[in-house]
């Protein structure tokens, strides 16, 4: 069943009244057209009878004159003219009788139609007794004619009566078609100003306080208050107009609800933007700072290991005093500290490309974890596991990603350590279209200053213990891998979040040349020559004397220079030069120049380098594959790194 609409109700309504109107005003028509006519036939009537009537009583007059004249003058044609009325009167009562006339006036005509033919009886026998000159008989029975006379007068006279009776009916009748016209129109005006008044109170009941709400509400809408909502209690238009609005407010407090979060989201984003901004800025003056000195560091460091590393084996060769042999080891196992500091603001400062390969992310993590697991079960950590079972992948440089994990891991065991409870970390990994997620949640002391972990030195762990420069170097690591890492308080412990985008994999390579774990370990079993090219004397000493421990001769020289000079005299098997030197050749040069001269003993350079971070050096060693040792080293790295090359 369709439902009663507001329109179909207004439509009803119309239609009533429209209908009222015109039963009212066809019944009014028909009553006046009745009446009309009705009034119209009896007026023809009257008429009609009252010139009959006039007529006829013109007649009788005549004819008693007509008697009376005999009396004085006889008149020998009196039958004949006296005839002739008769007949002209009984024409007229036939007449008259035909007329639509009523049951008492028939009576009344048809009385003096019998008294009239008396009269016409005893006029004809005065007339006879005239003639016979018996004038007093005739007078006796004049008075009889006159007494006739009379009685057709007073009959006349009540068919006057009835007849005016009749004409007072008519009016009468007229009277009471128009009083009821009256009564018909004034209903109609009346029903008309009810039917209004109705009309206007469903439309002010039905639509206008249904829309006033509406109104209202959408002033409320207007001012913000989303929760407004109209009660729906009907189904016609107006109901449907109350849901439809119902429906809007819904959309319009969720959009905005909507609108509101992504507004944060951004503001949000915005403000970690900034803060990596100012991170990154701060990041880039520290590098260079710890760059310059780390390479300062280098030179000293390399002749304190070397020279140390040297004289304990000496020492141990010539059985000499273990205190001595002792005190050489804490030399030499500083100096290595110091290596290891130094290498490490290296790595912070270090921005070369990233080696990027495959790299499932759960694995790198289990590897990290696995690494330490025993040492955390003896310190009472557990491990929690959750790793994303689409085992996702990501194009990254692993060692890198390794270096983060060891970072954060290393972290929340000191942080556990110090709260001095047993401890719980959790590491989770979510995969998310292009980009993974890897938690680290631990409950240890938590974060005492969130704002600054970033910063590199930052650290509040003892002197010798922490650098500070973990988290940066994740920090900048992570930002080469277009990644983010934040971290916050959870109420329990800390919580360290990164989100490594999946990368392309056609970025994906291999570090060229062969894998070192490949390559014979055979030693070069002749006596070879090579030359060292420093500027640094000690450097240059330390190295001839860890060559002549592998049994071969060195000669060294101070620059790029000398080395050409001496490479267009001399046949090497191997040049070991520095990248940075004084002079028109530093070690690039050098480099170039055996390519273009000596082309056999390309294979057979080795750079040694304190820092690789100069744009040209980085440059250079990203696109060759020329060997190459860091300093400081230590003998075995060098040794063995020498008899790789001398094998080429
Ligand atoms: N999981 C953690 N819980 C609480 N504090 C932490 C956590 N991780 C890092 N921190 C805080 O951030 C500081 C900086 O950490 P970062 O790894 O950079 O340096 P470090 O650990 O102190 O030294 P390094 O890593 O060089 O040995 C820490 O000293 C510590 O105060
Ligand atoms: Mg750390």
């Amino acid at each position: 069943m369709r439902p009663a609409t507001v329109s179909r109700q207004f439509l009803l309504l119309l239609t009533i009244a429209f209908s009222l109107v015109v039963a009212f005003a066809v019944r009014l028509t028909y009553q006046f057209a009745r009446y009309s006519a009705e009034g119209a036939r009896l007026t023809n009537n009257l008429q009609n009878t009252f010139a009959l009537n006039q007529e006829l009583r013109q007649g009788i007059n005549d004819q008693i004159n007509l008697l009376h004249r005999q009396f004085e003058e006889p008149d020998p044609l009196f039958p004949d003219k006296f005839s002739a009325i008769n007949y002209n009167l009984g024409e007229r009562q036939t007449q008259y009788l035909k007329l639509n006339i009523g049951e008492r006036e028939r009576f009344t005509v048809e009385k003096i139609k019998s008294l009239h033919s008396e009269l016409g009886v005893q006029s004809i026998q005065i007339f006879q007794q005239l003639q016979l000159g018996n004038r007093s008989q005739a007078l006796s029975r004049i008075n009889r004619v006159e007494e006739l006379g009379n009685q057709i007068d007073k009959e006349f006279a009540a068919l006057n009566e009835l007849q005016t009776r009749k004409l007072q009916e008519v009016l009468e009748q007229l009277n009471r078609s128009v009083s009821i016209g009256y009564t018909v129109i004034y209903g109609f005006a009346s029903s008309l100003v009810l039917t209004l008044i109705a009309f206007t109170l469903l439309l002010r009941k039905r639509v206008l306080q249904p829309l006033r709400s509406i109104l209202d509400a959408t002033d409320q809408i207007r001012q913000g208050n989303f929760s407004t909502r109209i009660p729906v209690s009907r189904l016609d238009e107006i109901g449907r107009l109350a849901k439809g609005f119902n429906f809007m407010a819904d959309s319009l407090a969720e959009s905005y609800a909507g609108l509101e979060r992504k507004v944060e989201e951004r503001t949000q984003q915005l403000r970690e933007l900034q803060q990596q901004l100012v991170q990154a800025a701060r990041m880039s003056a520290v590098r260079q700072l710890v760059s310059g000195v780390a390479h300062e560091l280098n030179n000293p460091l390399t002749v304190i290991m070397g020279f140390a590393e040297l004289r304990k084996m000496e020492l141990v060769a010539g059985k000499a005093d273990p205190k001595e042999i002792k005190l050489m080891n804490d030399i030499h196992s500083h100096a290595d500290r110091c290596r290891r500091i130094v290498a490490n603001l290296l790595q912070f400062a270090r921005q070369k490309e990233p080696h990027l390969e495959a790299v499932s992310i759960n694995e790198v993590i289990e590897s990290v974890l696995q690494l330490r697991e025993h040492e955390l079960e003896t310190k009472n950590i557990r491990l929690v596991r959750r790793y994303d079972a689409t085992n996702p992948v990501i194009c990254a440089d692993l060692y890198k990603i390794q270096q983060v994990m060891l970072n954060l891991l290393n972290n929340a065991y000191d942080a556990i350590q110090e709260a001095g409870r047993p401890g719980t970390i959790q590491v989770r990994t979510v995969s998310q279209r292009e980009r993974v997620i890897i938690e680290f949640l631990d409950n240890g002391t938590g974060i005492r200053e969130p704002e600054r972990i970033f910063d590199p030195f930052y650290t509040t762990k003892e002197v010798g213990k922490g650098t500070g420069l973990g988290l940066s170097v994740c920090y900048g690591i992570v930002q080469e891998h277009n990644g983010e890492i934040r971290a916050e308080n959870t109420g329990k412990g800390a919580r360290f979040v990164i989100t490594l985008p999946v990368g392309n994999p056609e970025m994906l390579q291999r570090q060229p040349g062969a894998d070192p774990q490949s390559r014979t370990t055979k030693q070069a079993r002749q006596k070879r020559q090579a030359l060292i090219v420093d500027d640094e004397e000690t450097i240059v000493r330390l190295q001839i004397s860890f060559l002549s421990t592998m049994g071969i001769t060195a000669t060294g020289v101070a620059s790029g220079d000398e080395a050409v000079r001496f490479l267009q005299e001399h046949p090497v098997d191997i040049i070991i030069s520095d990248v940075r030197m004084p002079g028109t050749v530093d070690g690039i040069h050098l480099y170039n120049w055996v390519r273009n001269n000596r082309p056999q003993l390309l294979k057979r350079f080795l750079f040694v380098s304190g820092d690789l971070v100069g744009m040209n050096t980085g440059q250079f060693f990203l696109q060759s594959s020329v060997p190459r040792i860091q300093k400081p080293f230590k003998f075995d790295d060098y040794s063995r790194i020498v008899r790789q090359v001398l094998e080429n």
